[in-house]
């Protein structure tokens, strides 16, 4: 199989993340016989300095003549002062609403050798395995009006959280379809006692699970979400919810999983390419350290195997040589409390790269999420 892969390493972390992914890629193009080729372009703070904008038009463009895209994390503190529209994380917002990346998925998936990694208690994480479907291209993120206003003669600044029906209906929709080749439960998270942006978003997944006897769906409050997902993880399958809950609820999830640097997330297109990311940011304060943890980008990329160029096999077989580096011990510093025995994004690399076998065996440490 021949595909094209854009690549965003971005900034911070996100080059050394992006390196190891691709180099997993390439070891799996070799073993399958399949011929990836890559194609970089700059977005986030990197474009800021060298193109004066976040997402240049070229990059734009390289990533809609490819398969798939791959992207490491955008941001950094030389930024943050930056005007709104100067900013790297405007870059991750452009691309998700130029290339319609209207659905997140973000599956939290316990490793059991990595239980002790985590700060809550074995029987509390066991076994949890839940996908949190998040949509990405509206919201507070991008409702208008949005900015700064007079209010009673003095400065007030205002975000505006609008959807409309048919943006709840497709990503409901999606949720629900992921529900049926998994446990058939979905869970609509939303604000529905306070927001009417929530009222009609559950009008609509009432709506939506007509057309899905099988599956079944309860409404949650965000934050009794917030408190159950802690309380008892393994209660969830398919959550589903507004573009600023899943954020916020997906970082909240990773500690499930021992750190934010395990969770993979793709977000998928209406039409073009898909986009796979880790969901952890740029982590300036470790960043060409060598220490970040890779696992979330290269899970990423299994991810862009499966959904984007339908290698199963390919896919699992990643999973499980992550599965089998971490069995056999092997910790990055965010993972481990010993940090003596830490090993180096590159070592961790290359252990996951030994770890890849041809046997294609089945591995169950992920459920289907599509
Ligand atoms: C994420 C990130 C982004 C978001 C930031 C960097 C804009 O936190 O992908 O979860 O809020 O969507
Ligand atoms: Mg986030």
């Amino acid at each position: 199989m021949k595909k094209r892969i854009a690549v965003l390493r971005g900034d911070g972390v996100g080059k050394e993340v992006t390196k190891g992914a691709i180099e997993v890629l390439k070891a799996i193009a070799e073993q399958y016989n399949h011929e990836f080729t890559f194609q970089h372009a700059l977005i986030g703070g990197v474009a800021i300095d060298t193109e004066g904008t976040p997402l240049p038009a070229e990059t734009l463009e390289v990533c809609k003549q490819s398969d798939a895209v791959l992207l490491g994390a955008v941001g950094g503190p030389k930024w943050d002062k930056n005007p709104p529209h100067l900013r790297p994380e405007k870059g991750l917002l452009q691309i998700r609403k130029a290339l319609n990346l209207y659905a997140n998925v973000r599956p939290v998936t316990c490793f059991n050798s990595l239980l002790d990694a985590s700060p809550l208690k074995h029987e509390v994480i066991e076994n949890a395995d839940f996908v949190i479907v998040r949509e990405l291209t509206g919201g507070l993120y991008f409702g208008k009006p949005s900015g700064r206003t007079i209010e009673d003669g003095e400065e007030a600044a205002v975000d505006t959280l609008s959807y409309k029906r048919s943006e709840m209906k497709r990503i409901i929709e999606k949720a629900f379809d992921m529900a049926m080749s998994r446990k058939k439960k979905v869970t609509s998270v939303d604000k529905a006692n306070v927001l009417e942006s929530s009222r009609m978003w559950r009008e609509v997944a009432e709506e939506v699970a007509v057309d899905y006897p099988d599956v079944s769906l309860e409404h949650m409050l965000v934050d009794n979400a917030a408190m159950q997902l802690i309380r008892n993880p393994r209660q969830f399958d398919v959550i589903v919810t507004e573009n600023m809950f899943g954020d916020i609820l997906s970082d909240e999830a990773s500690m499930l999983t021992g750190s934010l640097g395990m969770l993979p997330s793709a977000s998928l297109s209406t039409d073009g390419p898909s986009l796979f990311e880790p969901i952890h940011g740029s982590a300036p304060d470790i960043a060409g350290k060598d220490i970040a943890n890779p696992i979330a980008t290269i899970l990423s990329a299994a991810m862009l195997l499966r959904l984007s160029f339908g290698l199963e096999e390919e896919a699992r077989a990643v999973e499980k040589a992550v599965d089998e580096v971490l069995a056999a011990g092997h910790r990055t510093a965010d993972i481990t409390d010993s940090l003596q025995r830490a090993i180096s994004t590159t070592e961790m690399v290359g252990k996951i790269k030994e770890a890849l076998v041809e046997d294609g065996a089945i591995s169950n440490i992920m459920s289907a999420y599509a």
